[in-house]
């Protein structure tokens, strides 16, 4: 797809020719990677975070929040759940956290490797190329780093340099230094960042298709209270015509489209989306382009400290809770929980 119709998908507004487009990203979706929902579960392992960037609670000026890191030991019971839940991978996510060493992390991949038939995935931020290879020597399979607007200018606006450093590090570089290194790669966008274009997010779906990702993650931005963009207006710079909304409706319509784009690649059906919608923003994802639920193995105690964002769907879920639900939202539209890995069908 070129981006002219891009382009004009995403200001379609007619319900039909909408009908018609999830169709075409749920037929994309069984011809490209099949019926089977892969659920990967989520370790959210510590919410310190060094960095600055203006959408994110976790922020490090956001002194309100109670700030935990995971032991190992405790890492390894989630992941131990997992496997118990029947999980084919683990998603090891935290903020920027020097605490979570390149060591530690080596050894905490290196003892689920060894223990356990999962696949692993990381995301911890913008990590040095030395840590990267020494996590994929030690077993890691994936690395998701969304690249989260494909704008330059509007990515420097929201995402302050580390201090001491001038510019901001080159992410879409760092997902090609991430694939020669042997990892998986995945990436992903937030939709209606305050300043976002349409056309800036057109571009995002057309360079999902140029870096042949495995994995893609879409969902809204949602304004947190305690970060500089709750106070940015959406129309500062833009007018309403151009602003991207964060819609439950627009991030629909970038599932669809990436699917369209990325026919083979894992998508998931993300919280954020289930926060816009908690009955069926899921379901929905699922069935216009989405391939993949990320249930939370987070203990309770700390995921409600995990606030990105506020509001996040599932919070006070049990892990047991979370597979349950997913299980059964997966059996209401007629698809199947997949085995194994689910590693990007591109890879195999
Ligand atoms: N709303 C929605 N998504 C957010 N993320 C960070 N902050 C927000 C927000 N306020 C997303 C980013 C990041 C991922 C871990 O969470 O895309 O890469
Ligand atoms: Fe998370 Fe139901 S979708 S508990």
């Amino acid at each position: 797809m070129n981006h002219t119709e891009i382009l004009s998908w995403l200001r379609e507004e007619r319900a039909e020719a909408l009908a018609d487009l999830w169709r075409k990203a749920d037929d994309a979706r069984r011809d490209g990677v099949g019926d089977e929902v892969h659920l990967r579960g989520l370790i959210e392992v510590s919410n310190h975070c060094v960095r600055q960037c203006h959408y994110c609670g976790l922020r490090a000026g956001n002194r309100d929040l109670l700030r935990y890191r995971m032991s190992v030991e405790e890492i390894l019971d989630c992941a131990r759940a997992a496997v118990r839940f029947g999980y084919g991978t683990v998603v090891v996510q935290a903020g920027e956290d020097p605490g979570l060493t390149g060591p530690l992390v080596a050894d905490l991949v290196r003892q689920i490797k060894d223990e356990l038939p999962l696949a692993v995935t990381l995301s911890l931020g913008e990590r040095s190329l030395e840590e990267l290879a020494t996590w994929c020597n030690a077993g890691a399979d994936r690395y998701l780093l969304r690249f989260e607007t494909s704008n330059p200018e509007l990515f420097a606006r929201i995402h302050p340099p580390r201090r001491g450093e001038a510019t901001p590090v080159d992410r879409i570089g760092l997902l090609g230094q991430l694939r020669r290194l042997g990892y998986e790669v995945g990436s992903g966008i937030m939709i209606g960042i305050p300043g976002q274009t349409q056309a800036d997010l057109a571009r995002d779906l057309e360079l999902f298709g140029k870096l042949d990702l495995d994995m893609i993650g879409v969902g809204p931005f949602i304004a947190h209270p305690a970060t500089p963009l709750a106070v940015t207006q959406s129309t500062d710079r833009l007018t309403v015509d151009e602003q991207v909304p964060p819609t439950e409706l627009m991030t629909y319509k970038a599932v669809a489209l990436a699917r369209l784009c990325c026919p083979r690649a894992n998508i998931p059906s993300t919280t954020a989306l289930a926060t816009l919608n908690l009955a069926e923003g899921r379901e929905l994802g699922l069935q216009r382009g989405a391939n993949i639920l990320m249930p939370n193995l987070t203990p309770p105690r700390y995921r409600t400290q995990y606030e990105i964002y506020p509001a996040k769907a599932c919070i006070q879920e049990t892990a047991e809770q979370c597979q349950g639900c997913m299980r059964r939202r997966i059996d209401s539209i007629g698809r199947r929980v997949g085995q194994g890995h689910g590693a990007a069908q591109s890879r195999m």
